[in-house]
């Protein structure tokens, strides 16, 4: 019997032992979460890109592209809202920052995922090519000719109905861009 007793004592200091040294890593396990959350990140040199110029990176098993708009490349006009499907972004997939028209956090740059909302086909880049070199128009599925605008918004008549995917990132530079989330 008083050995029992005794075991429940034990045990009871035990718990209280386990919590203290609890209480007292939380503050650590705290501050390091952000080194946590950066394993889930893609970081991105921007430095070298010209005006509309795009690149492919890959993250999370898909492909996202980012493009440097062309200064004529960012859509401010409100003319041209009638020619979209959703041009407020209404049903698209993005993050809180990339609910205006440029759908970016920065205006000179544009980041989507590299697939059409209609069945995924890969996106080819829209572009004309002027006297400065290639200004970049958009986008266009191959598989069934949906268009999309420099923001990545549908273009009215295609068959695709909602605009393209933007992932989470940050600027963290003027040269670097960092993928996060999903
Ligand atoms: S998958 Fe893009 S239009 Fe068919």
């Amino acid at each position: 019997m008083a050995l029992t007793r005794r075991k429940l004592l034990l045990n009871i200091v035990a718990g209280f032992g386990a919590a203290g040294l609890l209480a007292l890593i939380f503050p650590f396990l705290r501050g390091m979460l952000p080194t946590l959350k950066n394993v889930e990140a893609r970081v991105v040199d921007i430095a070298a890109m010209r005006d509309g110029e795009m690149k492919t990176v890959r993250w999370k098993g898909k492909n996202v592209l980012i493009v440097k708009r062309n200064p004529e490349s960012i859509n401010k006009r409100p003319s041209q809202l009638k020619s979209l499907t959703d041009p407020f972004s209404i049903n698209s997939l993005q993050p809180e920052f990339a609910q205006g028209h440029g759908r970016s956090s920065r205006e000179n740059f544009l980041l989507v995922y590299s697939y059409c909302t209609l069945l995924s086909c890969e996106l080819k880049r829209l572009e004309i090519i002027g006297e400065e070199g290639s200004i970049f128009e958009g986008f266009f599925c191959p598989c069934d000719g949906s268009r999309y605008d420099t923001s990545g918004r549908v273009i009215k008549g295609s068959a695709a109905q909602y605009n393209l995917s933007i992932p989470n990132y940050e600027h963290i530079s003027e040269s670097r861009i960092r993928l996060t989330g999903a």
